[in-house]
């Protein structure tokens, strides 16, 4: 069956609801499409502590990681706002993990698409442990 973009952005929107979020009264809502055509939704929870609140788009990967998925295809990021809600600092460092030249990060609201990028547009020269080689320190 082939995934429809809009319905994903449709159930982001739906999921706003359940974004618990009593300190900021900002909703967020993340949908995933993996490569592999598997979908995954989180929303924001915040805390007492206010540090310790969990951003949609992680409470999305962990649901996606957890689910033996690891490629993105497609992240829909929306807040309640409905301007657009790009995704933060940490966040977009979270995304890197996970996403290629493919990937496209899509800001959304209720209407639909308000702005398109690619994780490197987001978040140019990502950290990437990968790319490095883990020996011993330079003296
Ligand atoms: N928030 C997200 O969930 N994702 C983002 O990318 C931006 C910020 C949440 C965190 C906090 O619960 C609320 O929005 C206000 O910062």
């Amino acid at each position: 069956m082939h995934i429809q973009v809009k319905d994903i952005i449709e159930e982001t929107h739906q999921n706003l609801r359940k974004s618990y979020a009593p300190y900021s009264n900002f909703n967020v809502s993340c949908g995933i499409i993996t490569k592999n055509g598997k979908v995954y939704y989180g929303v924001n929870v915040e805390n007492s502590s206010f540090g310790m609140s969990v951003c949609a788009e992680s409470a999305a990967i962990c649901q996606m990681v957890l689910d033996g998925e690891t490629e993105i295809q497609t992240l829909i990021v929306m807040a309640s706002s409905e301007q657009l809600c790009s995704p933060c600092g940490a966040c977009r460092q979270r995304i890197s993990e996970f996403a290629d030249a493919s990937a496209e990060i899509l800001m959304c609201n209720k209407e639909g698409i308000l702005k398109k990028a690619t994780i490197d547009e987001l978040f140019p020269l990502a950290f990437n442990l990968k790319r490095h080689s883990t020996g011993t320190p330079d003296e």
